[in-house]
């Protein structure tokens, strides 16, 4: 096939005087676009990079793509991750991963969690603070965690996030709500282990996005792969991360990543956050790939409460939690890539009727 690949390069990026510096922490290197080309070519393809913004309604026509590689985290907006699927949608191009709905609430942490909670999927209790001044939840108990409402890459997460009183909550939610220009969300705060599920595929029957409110339906999840969960090993960094998955240990610190994969769980548990990234997926209405974070509280017998689900996960060949769970299930860099778009590829009818892919998708003879 012809493949687009749609992403925001870093060092494109806009920049003026006083922006915080890791504004655009969450886009993409050109060794992370070098390592999606060569691996897509790798599968057999033509592959071309094509930056994600206005452009694309001039370049994407004379390229005229079979199908769009989308990793596209855009710049501006409340719905900015969904705004270059919706030009595809409008020039009527098939494209890999979540659509436009998706990925619009997935990147609002509070309307996912409202989601979530609607489905009884647990999550930590919250409350979204658009003003400095709205009044504390009664329900809401010390300490909190502050982070917010639609970032990524751990961008405003520091060990100042962990909240113990109002003073410290209001100076949190000030410092946020100024630099991001967006609400915050405070949350319970969770201590413990830090987990990451890995999934790909597509649930194979065309199933309703609300989960059934039996608890004892059957839990769907066939069509769906999840890699071996990858866990933060949070003990090994700095004690000024306070044992979270900070935006310094996702950016500074990424080279010197400390993990387990997969992480030591047993049969009941694993099954159990299988299940629960499962749910969320479905009821985001996610399709071909996605990372579902996780914390077990350690105060209730290591109870997993879901934080967020990234429908873009990071796809850095060396670094990226979803390459090395990937990784850890014995299948290639190049080999995930490809599955994605083969996974795209069938859902939207650009393979022969009937096939059914496995996971990986793909065997290449080479890896990475
Ligand atoms: N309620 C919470 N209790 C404890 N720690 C939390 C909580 N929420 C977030 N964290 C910590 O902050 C980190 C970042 O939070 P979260 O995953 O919501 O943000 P993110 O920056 O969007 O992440 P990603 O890089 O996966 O996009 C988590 O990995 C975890 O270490
Ligand atoms: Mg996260």
């Amino acid at each position: 096939m012809r493949v687009a690949l749609l992403a925001n390069l870093k060092k494109n990026a806009p920049t003026w005087p006083g922006m915080s510096p890791d504004q655009w922490d969450d886009l993409d290197s050109e060794e992370t676009l070098e390592s999606i080309l060569a691996a897509l070519r790798l599968g057999g393809h033509e592959a071309e990079f094509f930056e994600a913004n206005q452009t694309l309604l001039q370049t994407l026509p004379s390229y005229k793509p079979d199908i769009c590689f989308n990793i596209s985290e855009g710049h501006w907006g409340d719905g900015r991750e969904a705004q270059v699927p919706a030009l595809l949608e409008m020039l009527r191009l098939p494209y890999t991963g979540s659509r436009v709905l998706a990925l619009a609430l997935a990147l609002d942490k509070p309307m996912t969690k409202r989601v979530l909670a609607f489905h009884s999927l647990p999550t930590p209790p919250f409350q979204s603070f658009e003003r400095l001044d709205e009044p504390i939840d009664p329900d809401m108990t010390f300490p909190m965690f502050v982070k917010p409402s639609r970032e990524g890459t751990g961008m405003g997460v520091s060990a100042q996030s962990i909240v113990h009183n109002e003073t410290e909550l209001r100076r949190q939610l000030r410092e946020l709500i100024e630099r991001y220009r967006q609400p915050a969300l405070v949350e319970r705060f969770i201590d413990g282990r830090e987990i990451t599920v890995g999934v790909v595929g597509n649930l194979t029957r065309p199933v309703a996005k609300r989960l059934p409110e039996d608890e004892d339906a059957p839990r769907i999840t066939a069509g769906l792969h999840f890699l071996p969960p990858l866990e933060v090993d949070l003990d090994r960094y700095p004690t000024e991360e306070a044992g979270l998955y900070t935006g310094r240990v996702k950016t500074e610190l990424a080279d010197d990543f400390h993990y387990l994969c997969p992480a030591p769980l047993g049969d009941e548990q694993l099954e159990e956050l299988n299940y629960l990234a499962a749910a969320v997926f479905r009821v985001l209405g996610c399709v071909d790939v996605a990372r579902v974070d996780f914390r077990l509280d350690r105060n209730d017998d290591d109870k997993p409460y879901v934080l967020e689900i990234n429908p873009l996960p990071g796809l850095n060949a060396r670094i990226s939690d979803l390459v090395i769970e990937a990784r850890a299930d014995g299948v290639s860099y190049a080999e995930l890539i490809n599955s994605v778009l083969l996974y795209a590829a069938a859902r939207q009818g650009l393979m022969p009727r009937g096939i059914s892919l496995d996971w990986p998708a793909v065997r290449l003879p080479q890896g990475d």
